[in-house]
């Protein structure tokens, strides 16, 4: 969920609309505005996207001046309806609060207000909050304190943001395990779940620590902890360019994302390789000692994510000889994992915030790991939770899919693997100076790659009706077709596999028939038996009537008899192969969506950062 609050002298509502169209990545199944004026509390809230909304309030208006707060959604508990749509209100309609996560021991809280009298009007767990504030108002706390003290009852994951009808200065928020940032401006401040909400107004930023409250007024921001002990708060600058916010023509965001691929990967690459032939990792705050001393390493990720993550684990072994096991964040702490003081736990997460991932980390800091985040976000949870971490430089990514996240986590992990090479020597001659000579032309080979997409395109209008469609590849080309069925799940509700192609003829190969589309990623030729083992897989899928979209490299004349469709590749080495080979597959899904009139920036039922487990 997406969450906004503002205190200041413009005008509230309008503020927090904006605010709330640049979170709106983050759900979308319903939103809601609440303004504090003339001592009462004014909220309107609606179903479905935000346009609703804002259609609502283009015709029946908020007032404009006061303060204020605001909320888009990816419900957990409760349909997406109106009234389970955020701000709720107390009984009394006192308060009025928004919240991200999910409050553990709502129902024991929700039996207590019944039990108290107080009568629920929605299905959420946040609706308690707000009356639990109320309670505590009316007994004579201030706002701030009520937060505290109703914090201190809660179990689980939430950022809340609430105001009160008898102080219209103040927004007071508070958070455990769920982002919230405040953004600084002059005679006015702001409260977000990230900076997208208030960069048009304010670079100057504070991160909220675990387990903290803040109160905004227009000229003062105070931190405390749940015990009300004044807190230490870290003070940022963001630096992200605005016009990374915004659409430059494209139709879609995903789509101006998938083309911002080659700048991403030079940025993400920049200033990490000397002339004199050696990696730098300056972020990384891990000694070379501890890092000589890693006997295995465990990736942890979500989604796209862990797809980056099983094609670090064949660089990473291959150049470290470290034993590296991928693990989806959300198995990983509840299957008891051997984890020692001498592994090395890797977090891969676009956003920084994503739960699973998030509680992941904590349960290998515990066990004594030590903890690296790739992360494209400053200053959110999961790197600040970390004891180093490695930053991709791909400049905000709001289409909902990732697109230049996946890109340039998987040049993160190359970074890691080969400096961990170079710091215990494992690669022998020229090598990494070799590889890192070739990812640095990679921003020149991937705008061949886009340049060339035009067979990849043309193909969308051809399996718009398709009803499933699948992907194999083997070694790295495994999890590009993972990521290439997800993305099409994802984007075009179409149903989409991804097998590894020597596991075929183990039962997927069943479900070959006649003009089912399989698109087959090949590694490059003349790199022991690989290639030729793809090709026999496609012979294979041929013969049963399948049709073959081949990704191969652009003078691979041996699959030109088994392909449909040739998607030609240019020549990398086989390691580096997934950032060439992901990219027409990011382009079909993105184009298909499109021909089927979906929203591709914001598929259904998904949401960009999911801050709950
Ligand atoms: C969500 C998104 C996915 C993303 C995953 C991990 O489920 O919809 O696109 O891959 O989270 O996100 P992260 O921010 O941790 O990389």
């Amino acid at each position: 969920c997406g969450i906004v609050g503002y205190v200041g002298a413009g005008r509230a509502a309008e503020i927090i609309m904006a605010g709330l169209k640049r979170l709106e990545y983050r759900g979308y199944d319903s939103a809601g505005v609440a303004v504090v004026t003339d001592r009462t509390i004014a909220s309107a809230k609606k179903a479905g996207k935000l346009g609703n909304l804002g259609q609502q309030l283009a015709e029946s208006p908020l007032p404009f001046d006061g303060i204020g707060i605001g909320h888009t959604r990816w419900a957990t508990h409760g349909v997406p309806n109106d009234s389970n749509a955020h701000p709720h209100l107390s009984f009394d309609g006192r308060v009025a609060v928004v919240h991200n996560g999910i409050i553990e021991n709502f129902a024991v809280l929700r039996a207590e207000l019944t039990a108290a009298g107080i009568a629920l009007a929605s299905d959420t767990d946040t609706e308690v909050v707000a009356h639990l504030l109320a309670q505590q108002l009316a007994g004579g706390a201030g706002l701030a304190d009520a937060m505290r003290t109703v914090c201190n009852r809660l179990d689980g994951a939430f950022t809340l943001v609430a105001v009160e009808r008898d102080d219209p200065e103040l927004v007071v928020g508070a958070r455990r395990n769920s982002p919230l940032v405040v953004g600084v401006g002059k005679g006015e401040n702001y409260l977000a779940s990230d900076v997208a909400a208030f960069i048009d107004h304010t670079r100057d930023a504070i991160e909220l620590g675990q387990d903290q409250v803040v109160e905004i007024r227009a000229d003062s921001v105070t931190v405390t902890g749940f015990d009300g002990a004044p807190a230490q708060v870290h003070p940022y600058h963001v630096d992200w360019d605005l016009s990374a916010a915004q659409k430059d023509g494209f139709d879609w965001f995903m789509r101006k994302e998938i083309y911002e691929q080659p700048k991403a990967v030079g940025d993400t690459l920049l200033g990490r390789y000397d002339a004199d032939g050696s990696l730098t990792l300056d972020e990384l705050r891990i000694s070379k000692a501890d890092l000589r001393r890693i006997d295995k390493i465990i990736i942890v990720a979500c989604g796209t994510a862990s797809y980056a993550g099983l094609v670090a684990k064949y660089a990473i072994e291959h150049w470290t000889r470290i034993a590296c096991e991928v693990e989806l964040a959300h198995e990983f702490r509840y299957r008891d994992p051997i984890v020692t003081s001498n592994t090395l736990v890797v977090c891969i997460s676009q956003s920084g915030e994503t739960a699973d991932s998030l509680m992941a980390i904590r349960h290998a800091s515990e066990q004594g790991a030590k903890v690296l985040a790739i992360c494209n976000t400053n200053g959110s949870t999961i790197p600040r939770e970390s004891d180093a971490v490695i930053y991709t430089h791909a400049g905000p990514e709001i289409g909902v899919a990732s697109t230049k996240g996946f890109t340039t986590q998987l040049v993160a992990c190359y970074l890691l693997g080969l400096y961990l090479a170079q710091v215990r020597g494992t690669l022998f001659g020229d090598e990494i100076g070799r590889l890192m000579g070739e990812l640095e032309q990679m921003p020149q080979t991937l705008e061949r790659v886009l340049e060339n997409a035009d067979p990849v395109l043309k193909l969308a209008a051809d399996f718009a009706d398709a009803p499933s469609v699948l992907f194999l590849g083997r070694h790295v080309g495994y999890p590009v077709a993972l990521e290439g069925a997800l993305k099409l799940k994802e984007l075009a509700y179409i149903h989409a596999e991804g097998f590894a192609a020597g596991e075929l003829k183990h039962g997927p190969i069943a479900l070959i028939q006649d003009r089912l589309p399989v698109f087959v990623v090949v590694p490059p030729q003349g790199r022991d038996m690989l290639h030729d083992k793809v090709v026999s897989n496609i012979a294979e899928i041929r013969a049963r009537g399948a049709l073959t979209v081949v990704l191969a490299e652009d003078d691979d004349t041996e699959i030109e008899s088994l392909a449909d469709v040739w998607i030609r590749l240019p020549k990398v080495s086989t390691l580096l192969q997934p950032l060439v080979a992901t990219i027409p597959l990011q382009l079909f899904a993105c184009e298909l969506a499109t021909k089927k009139g979906h929203d591709v920036d914001q598929p259904r039922n998904l949401a960009k950062s999911v801050t709950v487990e």
